[in-house]
């Protein structure tokens, strides 16, 4: 039985990329395997959260998961804060990580910037909650987005290096799962950079709550060049932005990009343009309106959160109760 784990940390509302490169794949799994779809709000404050903001999102990435159809009768679904053990873990996992590891790790280079010293530890120690996060329910299957695969290989070291330490197949070993489908879906305001909750420009990306009227001005202000667009792939070098958005309606479409270029060999943005906007809409319309829906009953959610979040503390319980076997901490009672 494949078992997957991911998670998407929840700031502020999903957006576009988060769905086609995430959650799409995601609902395809949630048929055939055993799913557990985390919300990371430990990895989220790693960078200062409002705590009023961050309760809000917890509520919405859920709301979220439920509209875009993933099913709660078949995948779990959880906030990371609610199962301690995913704490107690990533600290058992940092004491078998050499920090060479965690050094060659490019988010944090990202993140911390040019001020290592000022960089906090929890934002260096990131990768090791989520390799606790991907072992604790013995994932075999990590379905993530390219920009994790570095983290997912240390998962992969980190468990390793644990069954060596203790002589036995303590951790399952996860395999990744970065899809080569799952299109990368980049900033309206700037094709070369990913769509991104952290970009200050909201212009720069869809959320799933946006209105038609929001969806219609942000394609509309969407950078372009001043080109035609062109017939076949070739055509789309160095020039991210009418790749980007051809990109989208051909997910979207569920066509080949070859496909959807061939409609608009030719063609200026604007036609382009409007095509897009209106298969948007009807595409996001039904999951705003389910986010909404989720949102108007928040006890409902929460309770659908708690129900699933004991499921996983009695799983976690299982692997927890074994690491600390393992490690020789003495059992009182
Ligand atoms: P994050 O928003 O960083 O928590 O990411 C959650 C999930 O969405 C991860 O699996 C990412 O790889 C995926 N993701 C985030 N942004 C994009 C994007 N622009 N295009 C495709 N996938 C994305
Ligand atoms: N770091 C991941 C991201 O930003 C989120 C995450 C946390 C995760 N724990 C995980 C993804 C475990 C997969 C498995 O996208």
């Amino acid at each position: 039985m494949m078992r997957v784990f991911s998670g998407i940390q929840p700031t502020g509302a999903l957006h576009l990329g988060n769905h086609l490169g995430a959650i799409v794949a995601w609902k395809e799994l949630q048929a055939i395997a055993e799913c557990t779809f985390c919300i990371v709000d430990w990895h989220a404050i790693t960078v200062f959260q409002d705590p009023e903001a961050l309760r809000q999102s917890v509520l919405m990435t859920a709301a979220t998961y439920l509209a875009c159809g993933l099913d709660p009768q078949r995948v779990t679904i959880y906030p990371q804060s609610a199962v301690p053990q995913h704490a107690e873990l990533a600290w058992l996992l940092s004491c078998h990580t050499p920090m060479g590891w965690l050094n060659r790790m490019t988010q944090f280079k990202d993140k911390a910037g040019k001020h290592k010293d000022q960089a906090v530890l929890g934002l260096y120690a990131y990768p090791v909650l989520m390799a606790a996060d991907i072992v604790l329910f013995g994932a075999t299957h990590v379905p993530v987005g390219e920009d994790q695969k570095q983290h997912l290989e240390l998962a992969r070291d980190i468990a390793a290096a644990v069954n060596r330490a203790y002589g036995k197949d303590l951790l399952v070993i996860p395999e990744p799962m970065v899809s080569k489908v799952a299109p990368r879906i980049m900033s309206l305001r700037d094709g070369t950079k990913k769509m991104s909750k952290s970009d200050p420009s909201e212009a720069s990306r869809i959320h799933l709550t946006d209105d038609d009227d929001t969806i219609a001005q942000k394609i509309r202000r969407a950078k372009t060049d001043s080109d035609a667009l062109p017939s076949d792939i070739a055509g789309l070098d160095n020039r991210p932005e009418a790749k980007n958005l051809l990109t989208i309606l051909s997910v979207l479409e569920n066509r080949a990009l070859p496909d959807t270029l061939q409609s608009y060999a030719g063609q200026t943005f604007s036609v382009l343009k409007d095509d897009l906007t209106q298969v948007l809409i009807t595409h996001i319309a039904p999951i705003r309106q389910g986010i909404h829906e989720r949102l108007s009953d928040p006890q409902a959610l929460k309770s659908l959160l708690a129900q699933h979040a004991s499921k996983c503390i009695e799983k976690a319980e299982s692997t927890m109760g074994l690491m600390r076997e393992s490690f020789g901490f003495l059992k009182l009672s």
